[in-house]
């Protein structure tokens, strides 16, 4: 049953916070745990459906993962040590569980069905599926496309490849980086533009032997030997910037508002943003900035403040492609317009994010439309608001738009929050603890 909620003009959000453990670094910590020999103890791990989702499939496949004293622990079965599962495995929502999954299936000589829910469904795999078929995997049946529900055969004859990403995609880039881990000599990918860079931090964590690239031309290079053995680990997940976004966004527009968010992860290939938004005139500063567990983290202190409308470079993309539905409802509360430009991936996730984001802002009254790649948003500094949102299946579309509905004139409703426990669980009651009025 879809869960409409309404959000209504608030004022002075504020507080001192911390946001749920980053999505990608948790499924990562689950994955390489259930690969390595020996225990692995993962602390603020995301419990929420996507996460859970990677918890449940790599249990189906043999590594043993429990919960004690608040923090998860993964007895993992060595690389290529995984097991047949007795059932299909059900990925939920969860793009990056079922893409990175699909690189560890394939190096071991078994067969799995692959499935989700209906969002999944749609998702293309064959970015994945193309790659890991040159490495050995057997695909035996897939839906039209290449889409999900998938039957896969591994083996334990993986092939090591080169391979140039024509998509800017870390879940690409990791699936084939999982697989190599299995095969004899090295694999490498290439990435044009640099995507998050988690499975490369972590996979060292764990002991694989890896080498990162960068070139002159800005594309990156990313090694890593095969036949590897990790082991097991002690890792503290940060707390999720692309969380962290809707609160950094309801405390730019609801007037008065300052908040602190505790340790949220400053990687820069997480961060753009929060340098798109200081470029439109934003307060924030990022204060204690430190290392932990081989990531960058600090707190950010976020002021109520006018923005301007500014151009975001397609190149900026990949490090903040989760962050464009709510950046553009910022866009919406600057003045001018904002050009948000290369966007062709957002199509292709959770839901058609270009399309969805587009038709919401106008729903609120906002100017908003699509240019090819591109989403144009023209700011007046005030919202309308008003309209029932459309959210596709989608946690970040529904996040988005009752963080508008917080700055707007008129309440907004979306039409189901149910999806966001697919990322961030309890971001209602928080938000609600900061000032946030939700009906
Ligand atoms: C993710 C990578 C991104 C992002 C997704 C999580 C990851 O997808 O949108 O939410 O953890 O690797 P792409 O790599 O497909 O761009």
């Amino acid at each position: 049953m879809p869960q409409p909620l309404t959000a209504s003009r608030s004022v002075r959000i504020s507080g001192r916070v911390t946001v749920p453990g980053d999505k990608s670094i948790s499924h990562r910590a689950l994955i390489l745990g259930g690969l390595a020999t020996g225990r692995t103890r993962i602390t603020g791990l995301l419990e929420a459906e996507d996460v859970m989702a990677t918890a449940r499939v790599m249990a189906a496949l043999g590594a043993i993962v429990t919960r004690q004293d608040g923090a998860f622990e993964v007895l993992g079965q060595g690389v290529g040590g995984l097991q047949a599962p007795e059932a299909p495995l059900d990925f939920g929502n969860s793009g990056t569980s079922i893409r990175l999954m699909l690189g560890v299936l394939a190096g071991h000589d078994m067969r799995a069905e692959l499935t989700g829910d209906a969002s999944l469904c749609r998702r293309p795999m064959g970015r994945v599926l193309g790659p890991l078929t040159t490495m050995g995997l057997r695909v035996e049946a897939q839906g039209e496309g290449g889409t999900l529900p998938l039957a896969v055969r591994g083996t334990g004859d993986i092939l090591p490849v080169v391979y140039e990403l024509p998509v800017p995609s870390a879940q690409v880039k990791s699936s084939i980086l999982f697989a190599g881990l299995h095969a004899p000599g090295r694999t490498t990918v290439l990435e044009p533009l640099a995507t998050r860079d988690h499975t490369e931090r972590m996979l060292g964590f764990f002991g694989a032997e890896l080498k990162v690239e960068d070139r002159e031309d800005g594309a990156r290079a990313i090694t890593v030997c095969g036949d590897a053995e990790l082991e097991g680990a002690a890792l503290s997940v940060p707390g999720d910037p692309s969380s962290a976004a809707f609160l950094v966004a309801a405390s730019l527009i609801c007037p008065g508002s300052e908040i602190v968010v505790e340790n949220v992860l400053m990687n820069p290939t997480r961060t753009g943003f929060f340098e798109t938004l200081r470029e439109m005139g934003a307060e924030i500063e990022v204060l204690d900035l430190r290392n932990e567990g081989g990531e960058p983290v600090g707190d950010l202190r976020v002021k109520a403040g006018r923005l301007r409308g500014v151009r975001v470079p397609p190149e900026r993309a990949p490090a903040m492609i989760d962050e464009y539905p709510v950046l553009a409802v910022l866009a919406a509360f600057a003045e001018g317009e904002t050009r948000m430009e290369g966007l062709s991936e957002l199509k292709v996730k959770e839901s058609d994010r270009l399309a969805a984001t587009a038709a919401g802002l106008k729903a609120c009254g906002v100017e908003a439309h699509v240019d090819g790649d591109d989403l144009i948003v023209r700011g007046t500094g005030e919202v309308r608001g008003g309209g029932l949102v459309e959210t596709h299946m989608d946690h970040r579309i529904a996040m988005a738009f009752l963080t508008l509905g917080l700055g707007a004139s008129e309440p907004v409703t979306v039409d189901d929050v149910s999806m966001v426990a697919t990322s961030f669980p309890g971001f209602v009651p928080l938000m609600t603890k900061l000032g946030a009025e939700f009906a």
